[in-house]
């Protein structure tokens, strides 16, 4: 059988990545896809970095367009990122009847549902294994691995950049801001280094995973974010002491009344496997009801971690490019007609534990007046520390676990409690998942 001709759209570190991977693999994953890839174009502003990949007869080209119009190229591999000129470009490459194979998330998550219905219309496939959590295969692990079950939950540690900077305040002690520096050095962040630290990049890639586990349109315009950069080492050492870590987790999770779709910090049980995940590493974790709970862990960024994760999606579409459309693994493993409207809920009705760390006046009452605040609000509470004073007749900070309750009541509460005489400051709320298998 002919090699099938793929088009680079972007040869920085993924696209250098792939390029290389596929070129040492060769055989292998010629072997394995029943036919070779080959990259015969490669589009780049930097033409200079393209041709130092390009071997003899590859075409290299500042130009997008020019691989999109070539009758000759099968599949496109679009990481150039962005929303605005990848957009048109995919749209372009399927309008011309190619395959997609891409590892944007922001494109996916923010304009999937005109994309994959481009797509269907045009019966070419869009994959994009690379778009969530780098080289760990979790869309496949989703989409086919799991397709017995009716999901309960998917919760990941699925940035890196975040994840490295937590790790790093824990174990050597040190503020943030030093540590985002270094993050970005390392070359992890994204290019926005706000979408790492605000939860942003982590929304994207749950808001395709929730699509996939749960037969629901890509939302996300619904995800609740919450980044890291207001929790303290003082939390992260407190939350070591009640046993926990605390990670910037993606969660998503069925309920009866809908669908929760959220990123924020989160206090893990620190035995959990994935609560030691430590570093730029990610992991995933997935409940479904008869297999229980799944961990995949693995690099979520770098060059050839994230190219082994386009690679398979060339492998993909090469083996299924001749096959009939309507027998294909779907896009968001469900078929298309049988997506559902469950609603992705407001964050106000979903039920957490929390952590909660106030500076209070150390006189007597102080803790029975907060205790009847949470009372009021039906919230009970699990555990209390009190820490000692550090200055004569200063707050002290007193932290305490609450057992479940709606966003809602506890949102109310801390508000309340904000306006006692007693507690200075503001309220520190960090939601507790106990992620049970
Ligand atoms: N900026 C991302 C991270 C990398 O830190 O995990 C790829 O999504």
């Amino acid at each position: 059988m002919k090699p099938i001709k793929v088009g680079l759209l972007g040869i920085g570190t993924v696209g250098g990545g792939t390029y290389t991977v596929l070129k040492r693999n060769q055989e292998e994953i010629t072997r394995r896809a029943g036919r070779g890839i080959v990259v015969t174009m490669i589009a780049d502003r930097d033409l200079d970095r393209a041709n130092s990949f390009a071997d003899s007869g590859v075409v290299v080209t500042g130009n997008a367009q020019d691989v999109i119009a070539n009758p000759e190229i099968d599949i496109v591999v679009e990481l150039i990122g962005g929303t605005t000129i990848a957009k048109d470009l995919v749209l372009a490459a399927i309008a011309q009847g190619k395959h997609v194979v891409t590892a944007n998330k922001a494109l996916l998550a923010n304009h999937g549902t005109e994309i994959f219905s481009a797509a269907r219309g045009k019966g070419v496939m869009v994959a994009f294994e690379a778009a969530v959590a780098g080289g760990i295969p979790i869309i496949k692990a989703l989409r086919e691995g799991l397709t017995a079950n009716r999901i309960e939950w998917v919760a990941g540690i699925i940035n890196g950049t975040a994840n490295f900077i937590l790790s790093e305040m824990r174990e050597k002690s040190l503020p943030f801001a030093p540590v985002l520096e270094q993050a970005q050095k390392l070359g992890y962040a994204e290019a926005d280094p706000t979408y790492d630290i605000e939860g942003v990049d982590a929304a994207h890639k749950i808001t395709l995973m929730s699509a996939i586990a749960f037969g629901v349109p890509v939302q996300f315009d619904k995800v609740y974010m919450e980044g890291i950069t207001k929790l303290t080492q003082e939390d992260i050492s407190y939350a070591e002491e009640l046993g926990y870590r605390i990670k910037l987790l993606g969660i998503t999770r069925r309920v009866e009344k809908g669908i929760e779709l959220r990123v924020h910090p989160a206090l893990i049980p620190a035995n959990r496997l994935i609560a030691n995940v430590e570093g730029v590493m990610n992991a995933v974790m997935v409940k479904g009801d008869a297999v229980g709970a799944t961990l995949y862990y693995g690099a979520g960024a770098g060059a050839e971690p994230t190219a082994s994760a386009v690679i398979a999606d060339l492998v993909d579409v090469a083996r299924v490019q001749t096959a009939d459309p309507a027998n294909r693994v779907p896009m968001l493993s469900f078929q298309p007609d049988a997506l559902t409207d469950t609603p992705i809920l407001p964050m106000e009705e979903v039920e957490t534990a929390c952590y909660l760390r106030l500076q209070v006046i150390d006189k007597p009452g102080s803790l029975a007046e907060i205790s009847r605040v949470l009372a009021d609000f039906n919230i009970s509470i699990s555990a209390v520390i009190q820490k000692e004073v550090t200055s004569e007749g200063g707050p002290v900070n007193v932290i305490m676990l609450t057992h479940k309750n709606p966003e809602k009541d506890m949102n109310a509460a801390i508000a309340r409690i904000e306006t006692l005489s007693i507690v200075t400051g503001r309220v520190t709320r960090i939601r507790i998942e106990e992620l049970e298998g």
